[in-house]
């Protein structure tokens, strides 16, 4: 019987991707629910290609019109985070992959931990905010969380086969983003447009700010802790802008396994739906005679200091990396509305850092208080910050 997918997320750039990849991969794989946010008309879309059994979006204002453009399927249309869920639990899903993006899919992916299905986890923020908890939950249903981002996807498939008490520690790459070589006086002068444009990568317009501003990087490191079992200071970071290896792993004897590709989310997406299995993908291979050189350089943490504090949010634990988190979410949205200027990111993730003491963590509804309580201050910090930039 066909493998069932689950996609929360669909219309955004990894569920999109998603859904190339399960076309590509044939009869074996077969959707069976979806869920969007705002774009019901992407959604819709989706659904008349795939035929699912079930679409949700998150958001009851355009629940009508996705019914509406859905009446002449026999496909169910769920909405709100009770529907979320439903596409999370589906019992026709063997694999939900979990693509929404920020703290908005932390629920849902839980909902599917719960369940027992595989996880092909792109949603770090899950991880982020919650690490404790999911490993916790996973271990207990049996779910297996399979690594979307690339690095981690990289780090999974050097790890195969492998004792994790052979690892020295991991090395994640990060392409340095648009601004790469820019002193803290010129990032000050970027614009939303400048930091949408990634070199490499084509993804959503959050993490694709994450990666201008290297908290990508550093919530990748705190993802990385809660997936292989290291502390934050045994994974280390170095910029690599050819985005060619996607990271690697230091063995005990002193060798390094890394993965390399072309730079296509295909790929890792492919992985985790088929792991433990390869098979052809749409990817082109890498061609090593074209590559002239592979460089790596120590990140910049003066003029990108959001590595270093999320760094320290891990170190802290408890609640610090949920605030983190929820911080980084308001100033990258203040950000991009052209409210407060790029250095101002991470400025306003420190000062709520700064305001809020670390709490708990130790169930959901401690970290979404805490995650409320980091809105609420960052919007404040925000606030101070945009009165400065006028
Ligand atoms: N893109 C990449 O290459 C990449 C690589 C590694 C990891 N990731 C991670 O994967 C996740 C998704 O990234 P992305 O780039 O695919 O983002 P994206 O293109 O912005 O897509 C986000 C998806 O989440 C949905 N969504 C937004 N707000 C929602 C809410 N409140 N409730 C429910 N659904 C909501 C969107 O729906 P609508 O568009 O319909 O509103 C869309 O389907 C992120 O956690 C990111 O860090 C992405």
């Amino acid at each position: 019987m066909a493998c069932g997918i689950a996609i929360l997320g669909s219309t955004g750039s990894i569920g999109r991707t998603t859904l190339r990849v399960v076309s590509w991969l044939g009869e074996e794989y077969r959707v069976v629910a979806l869920s969007g946010g705002r774009n019901w008309e992407e959604l819709a879309k989706q659904a008349q290609q795939v035929k699912p059994r079930l679409v949700a979006t998150a958001y009851p204002e355009v629940v009508e019109k996705l019914t509406h453009a859905l009446e002449d399927t026999d496909i169910k249309v769920a909405v709100g985070g009770e529907g979320l869920d439903e596409v999370a639990s589906h019992p026709q899903a063997d694999i939900v992959v979990s693509a929404i993006v920020g703290s908005a899919g932390l629920l849902p992916t839980m909902t599917a931990i719960k369940c027992g299905k595989r996880i092909a986890l792109a949603n770090k923020e899950t991880l982020v905010m919650a690490g404790g908890l999911v490993m916790e939950e996973a271990k207990k249903s049996g779910a297996e969380i399979i690594p979307v981002d690339s690095e981690h996807s990289a780090i999974a498939q050097c790890l195969a086969g492998h004792r994790r008490e052979e690892v020295e520690r991991i090395v994640l790459t990060a392409s340095g983003g648009p601004f790469l070589g820019y002193s803290r006086a010129q990032l000050e002068k970027v614009t939303p447009e400048e930091a949408l444009k990634h070199p490499k990568w084509n993804m959503g317009d959050k993490i694709t700010v994450d990666s201008a501003t290297l908290m990508n990087k550093g919530l990748e490191v705190i993802e990385a802790c809660w997936l292989f079992g290291l502390p934050q200071d045994r994974i280390d970071v170095v910029v690599h802008p050819q985005s060619l290896v996607h990271s690697l792993v230091e063995f005990a004897d002193g060798s390094l396994l890394a993965q390399l590709a072309v730079p296509d989310m295909a790929l890792p997406v492919q992985y985790a739906l088929t792991y433990p299995q390869r098979t052809t993908s749409p990817i082109e291979p890498l061609n090593l005679l074209e590559v002239s050189s592979l460089q790596f350089f120590p990140p910049d943490e003066v003029a990108f200091p959001a590595l270093g504090l999320a760094r320290r949010a891990v170190e802290t634990g408890g609640t610090a990396p949920v605030v983190l988190n929820g911080a980084n979410e308001v100033a990258v949205e203040a950000f991009l509305a052209g409210k407060i200027s790029f250095n101002a990111i991470s400025q306003a993730v420190e000062d709520t850092l700064g305001i809020l003491d670390a709490g708990s963590a130790e169930n959901i509804d401690e970290v979404l208080a805490a995650d409320f309580e980091a809105r609420e201050v960052a919007r404040g910090a925000v606030g101070v910050l945009e009165r400065e930039k006028v």
